[in-house]
Formats: structure tokens, C-alpha cells, sequence
């Protein structure tokens, strides 16, 4: 009835793939501000905690659904549960991606701005105030944001066009090394930086005084964004993968997504820390606090502080991009699947139905910003939305399905009896506690 899939190459591909998927804006841009707003290393820890035993686990089930339907998540909800209400829980997963991808490609087009920018030489960011005066611009206008937008979602439709082979996979190969040796470079720079050792010391320093469970839950969020649970991405890329090494792959993926928050909070706290600013910024501490302190070292050193400043928005984009693909593929799937479409069609209607949202997404940082939902801009209220709520729920049900519906051990063998247990007795309750415990407190 289905049209034989593409597969990725081999096991490298798909992990590569999953990690290109994982890491992206949320690392360099969302982790970093989440970590100065909730108290440096302490969160650090309870990331980590979170990554491997809620994370990890939720990864797997979504990959265990994937391995067995050979489908994306609502057509494997069709197959593993027919007639049931599970089918609403792969629809709920297409819909969240289809919203994060279009708030995310906004995010894309500015990381197109500024490395742009960086290139030609227009930053010219000479005080905390041109800095904000800068970001004010390319997020806050009409033109210049939309273009950028429209820039960076139209590169992600032509690697998806490419297909999962000849895009995908030659992408993450590409991109994700690149990425590392990027990142590893700007966080040298970074450290080196006068004053920068305040901002080393609070990353590695935990006061776990700040911690509270609306910080646990912060950091959960996080985690799930990063990994990029709840959406169905996993089920996806997955369905695209020839081999059964799930375990190995969701651990590697943790692993490189966990490194890469880390490594890209080096690059940035003490950069922060060494231009004197607050970590406690929020989501402009990277377009604002990063070029302004990049600014300042250009007086004394300006092809360093050039250099730099190209490779940090060059990864910006890089990681950006190998995520919005992911979540590009994930609703071109669907289409395909579901509505049988070519992969030509499915993107074409991905693309326009994204841009739309990301358009009005875009234009409240501008003529848009007192249309409020729930008190948010439209920007806000769907990253709320799919961060907070959308994930988490889609999160947890994959986790409930897996754990009492399926019968996983045929799967995974051995391995899997323990991470079964967790998925269904620890995975659950841990995710309810920490998500109620943060809305009532
Ligand atoms: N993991 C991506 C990031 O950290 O930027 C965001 C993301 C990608 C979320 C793909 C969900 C997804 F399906």
C-alpha cells in the first residue's frame, strides 16, 4: 500500500542524522539562557540527570514505535493501536512539529542575519545599547526579518527535497563534525577571554540553593526540546533506519546533544561574564550579549574577535538548519504517508503552510507584538505551548504506550528489561510529578 521508504545508509547516517536533529538552536541559543536564568551549574546537573534517565528512555520508546510500524507516528499509532485514540497522539506529534518548525525557522532567519552580518562586517556592535539596537532590527522589523526567514526556510526545503539519502544524511555528515571543531574553537576563544574565569566558575560551581521543582521542570523542558522528544521526530528517523541498534543510538545521540549544551555553554558564559554583562539575559543573551562582547575585543584584537564571531553564527546557522530539517521531515512524512503525496508536493505544502506561522511568528517581535494569547506574542505563546505542554504530553504518552501496550523486550532483548522498567514504572510518575509540582508551585 506504501510506496517503499528511503533508508538512511548505515547506523552512522541515522545517528549523525539524530544528533543533527538534537543539536541546534536549543543548545547554543536556549541552553545557555536557561542555565544564567536558573543559576549555572546546579541546572547543569539536573540536566544531565534528566537527559539519561527521562530522556533517554522516552528516545527509546519513541524509537521502539518507529522499529516496529516502519511509519511515522501517526500511521504507526494507525498500525500498533487500530481504532483506538492512541492514532490522536501521533496527530498531536505532527501538529507540535508542525508549529516548533515554524517558530524555530524564525529563529533560523535571524542566525541568517547575523552571519551575514559577521561576514560583510555589519555587525558593528560598539555598546550594550547598538547591541540591542541591532537585535531590535533583525528581529523587530518587517523586511529584513522575513527575508531572512524566508531564506532559511526555503535551504531547508531543498535538503529535504533531496531526500533522506542525498539530503538528510549528506547534511548531518557534513554538519555535525563541522559543528564540534566550531564550537570547540569559539569556547578556546571564549576562555581566553580577560575576566572570563568568573563565568567558567559559575558553570562548573553548582548552588543548588536555586534549585526548586519549577527549575527541575525548566530543565526537563529543556532536555526534551534538545533531545527533540514528544514530536515524533525520533519515530520518524527512525522508520528511515535499516538497523536495530535503537539502544546504542539513543545513547550516542545523548551523549553528543548533553556535550554539545556543555561545550556551547563554555563558549558563551564566559564570553558574558568577561564583557561584563548578566546571565541572566533570556533568549537575546546570545544575539545581543555575545556580539557586543565580540565588539569589544575588536579593538585590541580585530581578526581574532572577526574570526570568532564568523564561526559562532556560522555554527548558529549550521546547528539551526540540521534541526529544521528534522522537523521539516517529520510533516513532509506525514503528508507522504498519509496523504500520499510525492516528496515534491509534501514539501511544497510544508513550506507554504510553515511560512505562514512563521511569518506571523516573525511580525510579533514587530507591527504583530500586542496581539497577545494567554499574555504571550504569537512567538512566545507557541513556544510555550509546544515546549511546556505539547512535548511533555506527547513525551509522556509515548512512554505510557510503550510501556503498557507494546511488547518491548522481543525488541531490545536483555538491555531492554531495564529500560522497560524505567519507561513504565519510573518514566511516567517522574515526568507527572516534576510537570505538576512546576505548574502548582
Ligand atoms: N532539538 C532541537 C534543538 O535543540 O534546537 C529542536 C528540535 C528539533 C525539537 C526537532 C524537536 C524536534 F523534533
Amino acid at each position: 500500500m506504501f510506496p517503499k521508504k528511503e533508508k538512511f545508509g548505515g547506523k552512522a547516517a541515522y545517528i549523525l542524522a539524530l544528533a543533527g536533529s538534537a543539536i541546534g538552536l536549543g543548545n547554543i541559543w536556549r541552553f545557555p539562557y536557561m542555565v544564567g536564568e536558573h543559576g549555572g551549574a546546579a541546572f547543569i546537573i539536573i540536566y544531565i540527570i534528566c537527559s539519561f534517565l527521562i530522556s533517554l528512555p522516552i528516545f527509546l520508546s519513541e524509537a521502539v514505535i518507529g522499529k516496529v510500524s516502519g511509519h511515522g507516528s501517526y500511521e504507526a499509532m494507525k498500525r500498533l493501536a487500530p481504532n483506538s485514540a492512541w492514532r490522536g497522539l501521533g496527530m498531536m506529534a505532527v501538529i507540535s512539529s508542525f508549529i516548533i518548525l515554524s517558530f524555530y525557522c524564525v529563529v533560523g532567519g535571524w542566525s541568517v542575519d547575523y552571519f551575514v552580518r559577521s561576514i560583510a562586517g555589519t555587525m558593528s556592535v560598539t555598546s550594550r545599547e547598538s547591541a540591542s539596537a541591532l537585535f531590535g532590527s533583525v528581529a523587530g522589523s518587517v523586511c529584513e526579518p522575513l527575508t531572512a526567514h524566508l531564506f532559511f526556510l526555503g535551504i531547508s526545503a531543498v535538503i529535504i527535497v533531496l531526500g533522506v539519502k542525498k539530503g538528510i544524511e549528506v547534511f548531518s555528515k557534513i554538519s555535525i563534525p563541522l559543528l564540534f571543531v566550531m564550537m570547540v574553537i569559539v569556547t578556546v576563544y571564549s576562555i581566553s577571554l580577560p575576566g572570563a574565569a568568573e563565568g567558567v566558575s559559575y558553570l562548573v560551581r553548582p548552588d543548588f540553593s536555586k534549585i526548586d521543582a519549577s527549575v527541575v521542570a525548566s530543565a526537563l523542558g529543556q532536555s526534551f526540546f534538545s533531545m527533540s522528544l514528544g514530536v515524533g521526530m525520533v519515530v520518524t528517523y527512525t522508520s528511515y533506519s535499516k538497523d536495530s541498534g535503537i539502544v546504542s543510538a539513543g545513547a550516542w545521540t545523548t551523549v553528543f546533544d548533553t556535550l554539545f549544551a556543555v561545550i556551547a555553554g563554555f563558549a558563551v558564559m564566559p564570553a558574558v561574564f568577561a564583557g561584563g554583562l548578566e546571565p541572566e539575559a533570556g533568549p537575546s543573551l546570545v544575539f545581543e550579549a555575545l556580539p557586543y562582547v565580540f565588539g569589544q575585543m575588536a579593538i585590541d584584537m580585530p581578526v581574532f574577535s572577526r574570526i570568532a564571531t564568523i564561526i559562532f553564527f556560522f555554527s548558529i546557522l549550521l546547528a539551526a538548519l540540521s534541526s529544521s530539517i528534522s522537523l521539516f521531515e517529520t510533516c513532509v512524512n506525514h503528508a507522504m504517508e498519509h496523504n500520499k503525496f510525492s516528496r515534491r508536493k509534501a514539501t511544497l505544502l510544508v513550506l507554504v503552510l510553515t511560512w505562514v506561522l512563521g511569518v506571523l511568528c516573525s511580525l510579533s517581535f514587530g507591527p504583530l507584538k500586542d496581539v497577545k494569547i494567554f499574555g504571550e506574542n504569537i512567538f512566545g505563546f507557541c513556544d510555550e505551548l509546544t515546549s511546556n505542554y505539547l512535548m511533555t504530553l506527547g513525551a509522556l504518552a509515548f512512554a505510557i504506550f510503550v510501556g503498557w501496550r507494546m511488547d518491548w523486550q522481543k525488541v531490545t532483548g536483555s538491555v531492554g528489561r531495564f529500560f522497560h522498567f524505567m519507561i513504565k514504572w519510573i518514566v511516567p510518575p517522574a515526568i507527572l510529578t516534576i510537570f505538576l509540582s512546576s505548574i502548582l508551585s
